[in-house]
C-alpha cells in the first residue's frame, strides 16, 4: 500500500499539473482527495507519459459524462439490495451517467457472466456486491488490466487484486450490536437469566457473514463462558449455524428441528439472527412450535421488520442504510470521474492479497424504544410505526 500511495501522490500532484485538463476533470484540490491509486499498481511497471513524465500504466485519470457505470449486485432477496437497485439507477441518471445494473441471483457463473459482459460495454468503474466474495478473482483482474476501477459494495472483495475500494457498514460492529441488543432484549424482557439461546449466521460465500458471526461472539461468549447464557443445542461454531444463501426458509427448517430437538421441555429465551429475514422466519417456527417470542435480533431494519419490531415481535434490527451507502459510492465514482483517484481513508483491510481501502460508514442498531428518532430522517419507515 505504501509504494502504491507515494506513487499516487507523485502521480497526483504530476497530472494536476500537467495533464488532466482535457477530459472533464477538475483542478481544484479537495480536501479528502487522493491518496491511494488503483490497488493493482502496486504491481505494475510505471511507464513514460507523453510529457515525459513517470507513469503507472493505470493512473488516475478521469472520464466523460455519460459514461457507463456497471453495477452488480449478488441477488434480489433482501430489502437492501431491491433498495440497492432503484437507488443506484435513480442517483447514477442524475448524475448524468449511463448505469448497467444487474443482480446475480445467487449464482457466481451468472456474476462472473455479467461482469464480463460490463466490461464488453466499456464501463469505466464496475461496483460488485459479490455471491461469493473470494470466486471473483479473474474477472475483476480482467477490469482492472482494462483499466477499470473496481469498488466493493456492502461485501468485502477477497483474495484479488482486482479492487481499488470497499464500501460498507462495519460488519464486525454490526455482529457486536446484534449481540448487545439480545444481551440488552433477554435482560429486559425474560426476567434474571440464565437464557437459552440458539445462534444463526448467514450465508457462508458473503465474506459479511463470518465477520457479524464473530463481533457476535466477541460479546456473546464471555456470558456463555460465566453460565448467563447456555446455548442448548451446543452449536456454536459459524459452520454449524451458517445458512446457505441467506435462505429464510433454510433457517426457518433449522429453528424447527433445534426447538423438536432441544426444546420439548424448555423454553427458548432469545435467538441471534444475522439479518431481518432469517429473523422473521425464526419468529414464525417459534409460534409454530406453540413456544413464547424469544428475543430476536435482526439487520437491515426491512418495513416488515421495523413494523415487528414496533409491535414487539422482533425485539431489534440494525439499520445500515442504502441511499447512504449508494451515495458514498456515487461520491467515490465522482471523485474518479474527476480524475481525482479514489478519496482518502484511514480504513483498510486485508482480502488475503492486497490490503483494500474500506469506506466505511456506521451501522445503528434499532429497538421500539429509538425506532421514533432513528427515523425521523426516513419518512417511509416513520409511517410503519404506527
Ligand atoms: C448484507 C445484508 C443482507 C445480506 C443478505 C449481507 O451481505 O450486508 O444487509 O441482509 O447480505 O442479502
Amino acid at each position: 500500500m505504501k509504494k502504491a500511495k507515494i506513487l499516487s501522490l507523485v502521480l497526483t500532484t504530476a497530472m494536476s499539473i500537467a495533464t488532466l485538463t482535457g477530459c472533464g476533470a477538475s483542478n481544484d484540490a479537495e480536501a479528502n482527495k487522493i491518496t491511494t491509486a488503483p490497488a493493482s499498481t502496486e504491481n505494475k511497471e510505471s511507464k513514460e507519459t507523453p510529457s515525459g513524465e513517470a507513469q503507472s500504466s493505470e493512473t488516475t485519470v478521469g472520464f466523460e459524462e455519460g459514461t457507463t457505470i456497471g453495477i452488480s449486485l449478488p441477488w434480489l432477496g433482501t430489502q437492501n439490495w431491491k433498495e440497492a437497485e432503484t437507488m443506484f439507477k435513480e442517483q447514477l441518471e442524475t448524475a448524468g451517467y449511463k448505469p448497467i445494473i444487474q443482480a446475480a441471483d445467487q449464482k457466481v457463473p451468472q456474476q462472473q457472466q455479467q461482469i464480463e459482459s460490463m466490461i464488453e460495454n466499456g464501463a469505466k468503474v464496475i461496483v460488485v456486491g459479490p455471491v461469493d466474495g473470494s470466486q471473483l478473482g479473474t474477472v475483476l483482474e480482467q477490469a482492472k488490466d482494462a483499466g477499470i476501477y473496481v469498488i466493493g459494495y456492502d461485501r468485502l472483495l477477497e483474495n484479488t487484486t482486482g479492487v481499488d475500494g470497499v464500501v460498507q457498514f462495519g460488519s464486525v460492529k454490526t455482529g457486536e450490536l446484534q449481540a448487545q441488543a439480545l444481551l440488552d432484549g433477554l435482560a429486559k424482557e425474560k426476567g434474571a437469566g440464565p437464557y437459552n439461546i440458539e445462534l444463526f449466521g448467514g450465508g457462508p460465500a458473503d465474506p459479511n457473514a463470518p465477520n457479524f458471526f464473530k463481533g457476535a461472539m466477541s460479546v456473546l461468549q464471555p456470558k456463555i463462558d460465566d453460565g448467563t447464557l447456555t446455548v442448548v443445542s451446543g452449536q456454536k461454531e459459524f459452520t454449524q449455524c451458517a445458512t446457505v444463501d441467506w435462505d429464510n426458509s433454510k433457517a426457518q427448517s433449522r429453528m424447527d428441528s433445534l426447538l423438536s430437538g432441544f426444546y420439548s421441555d424448555k423454553e427458548i429465551h432469545g435467538v441471534l439472527s444475522p439479518n431481518d429475514g432469517i429473523a422473521r422466519a425464526i419468529i414464525t417456527s417459534c409460534e409454530n412450535a406453540g413456544q413464547k417470542i424469544p428475543v430476536v435480533s435482526g439487520l437491515d431494519a426491512e418495513n416488515e421488520s421495523v413494523e415487528w419490531v414496533w409491535s414487539g415481535k422482533q425485539y431489534s434490527t440494525v439499520a445500515k442504510p442504502t441511499d447512504a451507502l449508494v451515495g458514498k459510492t456515487v461520491e467515490i465514482i465522482k471523485s474518479l470521474q474527476r480524475g481525482d483517484g479514489m478519496p482518502q481513508t484511514d480504513v483498510s483491510t486485508n482480502n488475503g492479497v492486497i490490503d483494500v481501502p474500506i469506506y466505511e460508514l456506521p451501522p445503528v442498531v434499532i429497538t421500539k424504544e429509538n425506532a421514533k428518532e432513528a427515523f425521523a430522517n426516513d419518512p417511509a419507515r416513520l409511517a410503519l410505526l404506527k
